[in-house]
């Protein structure tokens, strides 16, 4: 398969389905869509017109925001599919350049156009040498992913070659210097941080062992990859590679749709990916494992996330779609097993994990609410046993997510249906009242009001 056949992404009408307003009384028909596999979609876009009401849906929890043929989750079954691909396969027997290949493309790659494609990214790792003069502008004390939205952001003002969203041509050399260019970005963000020079990438090196190579040689030494961390970490961007509309990839596709250029859409992606409920979650969970520090605080840390009047949750716990288990998950924790075992590293909090997993699992709190270990709970104590600093955590998952940021961009782009991304809402405020004059209005104490407007009252 070549990257001009991707599969056309289509969504027949197969039913219909009515929404009928009791009280004033009104009834609409909409069409039903069919998914490939999954839920169906009532297609509402002829709502408003008909009805002149929105929806009414925070978090898009219910909303299909787009149609999409990239990845597929089941999260009753617990399945992940990139492209048909089940994770599990993936993760054993893929690489990583593969699966940005077929996240891109649409298929695997047979052997020519894996080492073309392998050749064409290789291409790109370099950074323009300007870039590199850019990171003194930071504080060395900068968190990576601060670093990350700015270098990435940034990456439109140096390559002015690849802006133009409209030309397939720019669209993808953008995405393979993207793709490229990360774990440079990454890895450069955490050696300024400890004042080493900036190493350049080899491109003899596979895509996991440059970014090793980048981040952890001097050059005072020769460095020795280890193969096994190699083959980590080429895991961990594997199952990090996409997960379909998540806030990250929706902000990508959002900030896409007004026609922004490529490298400020995936910096907005890293922006949102920073949060501690999405992938800032890998970096929470091993302070809060360290927080916890001893099984037997285990028991009071359980009840502080069960507490409503308490901001804590167990993190690396939930999901917004996965109702019985994270597939990646379970991945992820046979994987820091065999990596603790292999480096003969003891990390104490492995053990913990384990027993936090197993306490949680069977209290009713999280059975109820269908909270299981998600793909953020054990990857830390893999980052963390090959040498890699808490704040870099969320950046490795930036460079593993690029690829599908990359790849949902794109589908948006040339989607017919796509519009602007503009979400309707129901406004409950003030309604219109006449301007009244500065000494004329009530006696608002200035300090207290602010003070209340930032607190956690509405
Ligand atoms: N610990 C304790 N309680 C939790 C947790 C948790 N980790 N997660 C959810 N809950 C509770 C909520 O308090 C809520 O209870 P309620 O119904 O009594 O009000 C219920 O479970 C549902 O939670 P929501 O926040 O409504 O679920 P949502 O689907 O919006 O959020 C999320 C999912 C953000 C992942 C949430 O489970 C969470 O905050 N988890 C911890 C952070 C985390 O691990 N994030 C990584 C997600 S994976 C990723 O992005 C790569």
């Amino acid at each position: 398969m070549t990257k001009n056949d991707t599969p056309k992404l289509e969504s027949k009408v197969v039913d219909a389905a009515t929404i009928d307003r009791k009280k004033t009384k009104g009834q609409w028909e909409m069409d039903v869509r069919a998914a490939s596999v999954g839920p169906d979609v009532v297609d509402i876009r002829k709502f408003y017109g008909q009805s002149k009401m929105f929806t009414y849906d925070p978090g898009f929890t219910s909303t299909a925001s787009c149609t999409s043929a990239i990845t597929y989750i089941d999260g009753g079954k617990g399945e992940l599919l990139y492209r048909g691909y089940p994770i599990e396969q993936l993760a054993e027997k893929s690489d990583y350049m593969e699966t940005c290949y077929l996240l891109l493309y649409g298929d695997l790659p047979n052997k020519e156009s894996k080492q073309a494609f392998i050749s064409e990214i290789n291409s790109h790792t370099m950074l323009h040498e300007q870039l590199s003069t850019f990171y003194r502008g930071f504080m060395r004390s900068a968190h990576p992913m601060a670093i990350m939205v700015g270098v990435v952001g940034a990456l439109s003002a140096f390559y002015h070659d690849s802006t133009d969203i409209n030309d397939p041509a720019q669209r993808q050399l953008a995405a393979h210097r993207m793709i490229a260019k990360m774990p440079t970005i990454a890895a450069y963000a955490y050696r300024y941080s400890l004042g080493l020079p900036f190493p350049q990438p080899q491109n003899d090196l596979s895509y996991s062992e440059n970014l090793m190579q980048m981040m952890f040689s001097v050059p005072t030494e020769d460095y020795e990859i280890n193969p096994v961390i190699a083959k980590a970490i080429d895991r961990f961007l594997i199952l990090h590679a996409d997960h379909e509309q998540n806030a990250s990839t929706s902000t990508v596709r959002l900030a896409g749709s007004s026609g922004a250029n490529p490298f400020a859409c995936i910096s907005s992606g890293i922006t949102s990916l920073w949060g501690p409920a999405h992938g800032g979650a890998n970096e929470a969970v091993l302070k809060m494992l360290d927080e916890i520090g001893d099984k037997k605080n285990i028991g009071k840390y359980v009840d502080k996330a069960k507490d409503k009047s308490d901001n804590f949750r167990l993190m690396g716990f939930g999901h917004r779609v996965y109702k019985n288990f994270d597939p990646r998950a379970q991945v992820m924790r046979d994987s820091a097993h065999e990596i603790l075992e292999s480096l003969g590293v003891n990390d104490p909090r492995m053990e913990l994990a384990m027993e936090l997993e197993q306490i949680a699992l069977k209290d009713p709190y999280f059975i109820e609410k269908n909270l299981y270990p998600n793909v953020d709970f054990y990857s830390g104590i893999i980052l963390s046993a090959i040498g890699l600093p808490t704040n870099m955590f969320t950046a490795m998952f930036a460079i593993g997510r690029t690829v599908g940021w990359l790849s949902h961009w794109k589908e948006m782009l040339v989607d017919p249906d796509q519009k602007i991304g503009r979400p309707r809402q129901l406004y409950v405020g003030e309604t219109r009242r006449d301007y009244t004059a500065v000494n004329k209005r009530g006696g608002r104490k200035d300090g207290a009001s602010w003070s209340r407007f930032w607190s956690n009252k509405r």
